[in-house]
């Protein structure tokens, strides 16, 4: 007992020696301005002391047995699942009770989608937080979070959890006291007095929802002082202020929210929106650089505090610029692990889409050289489908606008010859469209299809092509709730006007889910094909997240393939047409399909219609 308490605080000041220079030079060169920094710095260093010996010890050997293994986020075992809470079990406490049908899958990295207390009434699916301290009415309380955070280690899952961190509610209490005329929480938030201001700033501004909320300001008239006009910056819905970084209080709260829900047992943080963090006049308020300062402050002081825990990036943002929230050596330039742990690799898996839209690769292809740069202690969040719509746009830097409109007109069942159930959502300023809709309704899939009907069989194959390749990337693997039983779109009824999101927010149909076990439906094909390529990708060292995946070369255009590295290399090829192809790949002659467990002959390989194959290669 007493060497446990004594090694835990020497490890205590250990971290403290390395991580506080770190964070202090940050939060310098973030606050030198401001007047009191020195007391400020002080506030910082004793709340990060205070969360690391009020950590719960369970929590702390957690910490150490991470620290053991720093690298336990990249291994091959690990399989996230995202989920809407009331979607997928109706509260916290019947997530527990679901816990096994996720062991059973091979998960170990749960991701509820937000929970804490929410705005009433419209909210973005919680991403309008009203508490970060409370978890929603509806969904359960502050302790079912814990005691789920305690069955998911037990069952050895680590527990991501959404941080709204660049915007609050409207009704949050900061908001509410700023509304009410307090100077101090009016300061939280980016409070603009005159319309030239306004307009200045959206000269640069892009706009996240360009049809259901236009503009990045909404007025309040609530906050204005001399009854101006006056405006506050939402650049999502206008119930979503965004918190002001400029002022180190907002900084430090946000901190405050961290270190508590870290020792309520959160294992990963998702940084919801983190490029927006900063803004600074003339420009497109997207990966500032004192965004990247601040989050790779808050990584230095949980360093100290919770040194198990993680972070994850959600920059949906040109693939070069989603690398740089990885972090970066500030001396050369070069890529360094010091910011975010993870990132959504949005780029590859919009990639994908539009590669079986088109039948080419080379985007694809492309798109693995670039993103490369990753250093290689970090890892890709990789995903199929997520809760939010696909941003054709994001990929704009690489593929002709006109081809992704022609993809996103393809996904909306909009082009002749397109099999894709999904609806366009929104685009900004003439942009293609992103889409919404389930991975299996993407796929062509219909509600009651069966296998064996050809229009049942084709969409299968190429929703588990979707994921035999993105279980095949450098990174952690996430799959969104439901494609484990390729369930398609909710019901037209049940989305609500102007959020076309909700079509792919459908309740878990735990009809399909019993009959998991019944190879005549779709269900049944789609989750035996999955926990096959979970379990054989588990015991494959090459598909370990370090090394990243490397594109092949000298493939027909209409064959995505790319290279895993380990003491034998893998390679994952499929065929993104609809016809069969024979490969002769110059890697053989001989090969082993670890999927099908049998010899492949790399000289004459045939790949089926939309298949994907796993080969190792012979010596
Ligand atoms: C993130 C979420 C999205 C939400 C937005 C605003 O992009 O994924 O669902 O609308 O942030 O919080």
């Amino acid at each position: 007992m007493t060497s446990s308490v004594f090694s835990r605080a020497t490890g205590l000041h250990d971290r403290l020696d390395r991580h506080w220079p770190v964070a202090d030079a940050l939060l310098r060169r973030l606050y030198g301005e401001v007047p009191a920094l020195e007391g400020w710095l002080s506030q910082v260093r004793e709340a990060v002391i205070r969360a690391a010996r009020n950590r719960p010890a369970a929590l702390t050997d957690l910490d150490a047995r991470r620290q053991a293994e720093p690298d336990w986020f990249q291994r091959p075992n690990q399989l996230g699942y995202c989920f809407y809470v009331d979607r997928f079990a109706g509260t916290l406490a019947g997530v527990r009770r679901r816990l096994d049908y996720l062991a059973e899958l091979g998960v170990t990295y749960l991701h509820p989608l937000p929970l804490l207390a929410m705005q009433s009434g419209d909210n973005d699916g919680g991403f309008a937080v009203a508490d970060y301290r409370s978890v929603e009415p509806r969904l359960g309380t502050a302790e079912d979070l814990r005691a789920l955070a305690e069955d998911a280690h037990q069952a050895g899952m680590a527990l991501c959890l959404d941080v709204v961190c660049n915007h609050t509610a409207r009704d949050h209490a900061w908001a509410q006291a700023a509304r009410a005329g307090d100077p101090v929480y009016r300061a939280y938030y980016h409070v603009l007095d005159n319309a030239d201001e306004v307009a200045a700033y959206e000269a640069t501004l892009g706009q996240v929802f360009p049809k259901t909320a236009p503009g990045n300001f909404t007025p309040e008239p609530s906050l204005a002082r001399d009854g101006g006009g006056t405006w506050v910056w939402t650049t999502f819905y206008p119930y979503q202020w965004d918190l002001n970084y400029a002022n180190p209080a907002v900084f430090l709260e946000m901190l405050e929210v961290l270190l508590h829900l870290a020792n309520q047992g959160v294992d990963v943080f998702r940084l919801d929106s983190t490029p927006f963090l900063w803004k600074a006049p003339g420009t497109s308020c997207r990966g500032l650089p004192q965004t990247h300062w601040i989050v790779q402050a808050w990584r230095a002081l949980l360093a100290i505090a919770a040194p198990g825990v993680l972070l994850k990036g959600e920059a949906i943002v040109d693939p070069d610029d989603v690398v740089s929230f990885f972090g970066r050596d500030e001396a050369t330039g070069q890529p360094a692990a010091n910011e975010c742990h993870l990132a959504y690799n949005n780029g590859m898996m919009t990639a994908l889409w539009l590669a079986q839209a088109t039948g080419d690769a080379a985007p694809a292809h492309a798109l693995l050289d670039r993103l490369a740069g990753r250093p290689r202690q970090a890892a890709w969040i990789t995903y199929v489908r997520c809760h939010d719509d696909i941003i054709w746009d994001a990929l704009a830097a690489l593929i002709p606008a006109e081809t992704l409109h022609r993809v996103s007109a393809f996904y909306a069942g909009a082009l002749p010859g397109s099999y894709a159930l999904g609806a366009a959502f929104q685009a900004d300023g003439g942009g293609a469209p992103s889409t919404n809709g389930m991975a299996a309704s993407l796929v062509g899939l219909r509600p009651e299809g069966r296998p064996g009907d050809a229009d049942t069989d084709a969409p299968l194959a190429r929703l588990l092509q979707l994921y035999q390749v993105t279980l095949a990337l450098d990174g952690l693997p996430v799959l969104y709730m439901g494609d484990e039983v390729a369930l398609t779109n909710a019901p037209l009824a049940s989305i609500p006007a102007g959020e076309g999101r909700w079509l792919h927010r459908p309740a878990m149909d735990w009809d399909r889910a019993a009959g998991r076990d019944d190879g005549a439906t779709a269900a049944g094909r789609c989750h035996a094909a999955l926990r096959r390529l979970i379990e054989v990708r588990a015991g494959l060292p090459a598909l370990h997240g370090a090394e990243p995946a490397r594109a092949l070369t000298g493939l027909p255009s209409g064959v995505l393939g790319f290279q895993r590295v380990g003491s034998r290399p893998l390679l994952c090829l499929a065929n993104l047409t609809g016809e069969t192809v024979t490969l002769s790949l110059p890697a053989g002659p001989l090969g082993r399909d670890v999927v099908a467990d049998e010899d492949a002959d790399l000289t004459a390989l045939p790949l089926g219609p939309w298949q994907a194959r796993w080969i190792k290669v012979r010596p």
